[in-house]
């Protein structure tokens, strides 16, 4: 296998993560790949599949790394998107890079097709935390060791997967309900929140639905008076925060899941007569660009970043993984936050 080359920049990485629990899981990487899954070859065609390293395989032998993502429904999936397709690049991995166009179902076709194809390394971000452990066990029959990024599954076995990279979703949810209250601790009337959610059963709508919750829940003026998904879309967030506004009148704040669907919120905001950020506070997860831009012009009062460059860690965990190295089960990448001010000072020097 070839080795990390400039990827495996281990200090940088290790500025950028902590990591927590002090022992491996005992699944690692036990070398066997004989078995198949006994998938057929319509599943093996039928996840979009590309290849962007353009390696020959047989002379360099480099290490197969088949990685399912979620889709493209958000500003933060094309960042970690790119992350993971550069990061790969770079370390001269052949990535089999299939699109899962935020459904389940693909995904587990795609992963199927890679236990097919025999790849070294299989990692994706689960659409939804639910139903993976048949094809995880399948992937384990094979001896291909599996990494989890972005997104947790809700799996019993801890064995069916090496280790998951990714954000504290709860923690994000909690800095977000933080925020609100500090700003209202002083509040002697209700205050009325609404929510958009992201995809329905993935781990961050989950666990920022409930991060948040946890924390508000000490004022009990703090009152989420709608909530609804909103899928993680611009189109989406728009579409449900007209629909908030048209049978919430007085709505004080929105939480957002993500910047995708708060921008989209801003514009029926916006539609409706009503200020970003001034009548309607605003508070979203995320810090893409485009997010950090509305916080900077005051339309979004706060947001919590969720980092979507992933890839370099992935690469390091394939790499030690074929290795043989054990590696905590868990990864969580350092996050911070920003008001519309600290968004302002750093806008220019925003990587995504
Ligand atoms: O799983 C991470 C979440 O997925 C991001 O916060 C959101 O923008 C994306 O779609």
């Amino acid at each position: 296998m070839k080795k990390i080359g400039k990827v495996g920049a281990a200090l940088t990485l290790s500025l950028m993560m902590i990591m927590i629990s002090a022992c491996g899981n005992g699944n690692g990487n036990n070398g066997n790949a004989a078995a198949g899954s006994g998938n057929n070859k319509a599943e093996a065609t039928a996840a979009a599949e590309t290849d962007t390293t353009g390696n020959d395989k047989e002379a360099g032998k480099p290490l197969v790394l088949g990685f399912s993502q979620v889709g493209a429904e958000s500003g933060w999936r094309s960042a970690n998107t790119k992350s993971i397709q550069e990061s790969a690049k770079e370390a001269g991995y052949d990535l089999k890079f299939s699109d899962a166009q935020q459904k389940q179902e693909n995904q587990i076709k795609a992963l199927r097709s890679f236990i097919q194809q025999k790849v070294d390394v299989i990692a994706f971000s689960p659409v939804v935390e639910s139903g993976w452990d048949t094809v995880l066990k399948e992937a384990k029959d094979a001896g291909i060791p599996v990494v989890l990024t972005d997104r947790a599954v809700d799996s019993k076995d801890k064995s069916l997967y090496v280790t998951f990279i990714g954000s504290d979703f709860v923690e994000e949810g909690r800095k977000a309900g933080q925020w609100l209250s500090d700003q209202y601790k002083d509040a002697a009337e209700d205050v009325n929140i609404v929510e958009l959610q992201g995809t329905t059963g993935s781990a961050p709508a989950n666990d920022r639905k409930s991060g948040f919750a946890e924390v508000i829940a000490s004022n009990p003026h703090l009152k989420v008076v709608a909530s609804q998904t909103g899928d993680f879309t611009r189109a989406k967030g728009k579409e449900v925060m007209q629909a908030f506004l048209k049978s919430n009148k007085n709505i004080d704040v929105l939480y957002a899941h993500n910047d995708d669907m708060a921008l989209g919120a801003i514009q029926a905001i916006e539609a409706a007569g009503l200020k970003p950020g001034v009548d309607i506070k605003i508070i979203s997860v995320d810090a893409v660009k485009d997010g950090m831009q509305a916080a900077s012009e005051g339309k979004i009062n706060f947001i919590v970043e969720c980092n979507p460059l992933l890839g370099p860690q992935l690469m390091e965990a394939a790499q030690s993984i074929v290795d043989g190295k054990t590696l905590e089960p868990r990864i969580v990448t350092i996050e911070s936050t920003f008001t519309s001010e600290q968004a302002k000072e750093v806008l220019a020097s925003r990587q995504y």
